[in-house]
């Protein structure tokens, strides 16, 4: 079983503030670091560091040879991500105040550029045990999700940067369904409370996570672990990473849901996106710590 992540892939250039700025403020930054981000190059790192085999398909320019190492360093195969001569590797701009929170301007460079062509071939070998993840940083999701669902494959859609469009588009070939609580009801307002797929697995900020299984109406609630946050860039990506690797290593959506909080709390506290995901021997550890 392996989970193929087609996603994007962006170097974070990260500024510490004391508050985010209003519009038309200037502020001074207090420092400046670059670290490795993109939804997908994060869910990629989460999930493989979740113990699974992941292969990332997607996009970057010819230079940040060092973000490949890092996604290596984790262990995701990275013989699927295309080089390309004439566009940049996607990039983000991150504002992180004092409390954790931020504000985020992307760039999607290559992102956005590959191939459909290159896009299908790379997933050539997906099977009926695999899993597509996919998130909307990049262009071709819906082929991509048509063809791994034509292949038998459980696709799992983490809708973000969420725009309804791009769900409707993908939803007919979507297993799982991956939101926020604002989201989920952004989109049974637009489309309707019946969606043709298995499940969704919506976050709750302080209040958790649920994953409701809509062919049998079952919800099953995940609490989150108390944790002082210094940084939550990516906590989302981290929930879903680890979310979607629970699931391809059998577990239930209780077991899944549980890793996934216990994983993003964890995240949530060291500085970062990619580069703040814990290891599964650092999550359990940390759930064994927990009443
Ligand atoms: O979800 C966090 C990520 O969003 C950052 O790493 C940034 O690159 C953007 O894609």
């Amino acid at each position: 079983m392996a989970i193929f992540n087609f996603g994007s892939i962006n170097i974070d250039h990260v500024y510490r503030l004391q508050t985010l700025p209003r519009p038309g403020e200037t502020i001074a930054s207090r420092s400046l670091t670059l670290g490795l981000g993109g939804k997908g190059a994060n869910q990629s790192i989460a999930a493989a560091l979740a113990g699974r085999e992941v292969r990332h398909i997607g996009a970057m320019g010819e230079a940040d040879g060092w973000a490949l190492d890092r996604l290596r360093g984790a262990g995701v195969d990275v013989s699927r991500i295309a080089r390309l001569p004439d566009e940049p590797t996607g990039h983000a701009i991150i504002m992180v105040e004092d409390s954790g929170e931020n504000a985020i301007v992307v760039h999607a460079g290559a992102n956005r550029a590959m191939a459909e062509r290159a896009v299908l071939d790379a997933l050539s070998e997906i099977g009926p045990a695999d899993t597509l993840l996919l998130q909307n940083e990049t262009a071709h999701q819906q082929a991509a999700a048509a063809h791994a669902r034509a292949a038998g494959a459980r696709v799992i859609y983490s809708a973000a940067p969420f725009e309804v469009e791009a769900v409707r588009a993908v939803m007919p070939h979507v297993a799982i369904l991956a939101v926020n609580a604002g989201e989920a009801a952004h989109l049974a307002a637009e489309l309707g409370a019946n969606l043709p797929c298995e499940g969704m697995v919506v976050t709750l900020g302080a209040r958790g996570a649920e994953y409701r299984d809509l062919r049998s109406g079952e919800v099953t609630s995940q609490g989150a672990f108390a944790v002082t946050p210094v940084d939550t860039t990516g906590a989302g990506d981290c929930f879903t990473g680890w979310f979607a690797a629970g699931l391809d290593a059998g577990q239930t959506a209780a077991g899944a849901l549980r890793h996934a909080a216990a994983a993003a709390a964890m995240q949530v506290t060291r500085p970062g996106a990619a580069d703040a995901m814990p290891t599964l021997a650092e999550v359990r550890a940390f759930m064994s710590r927990q009443t």
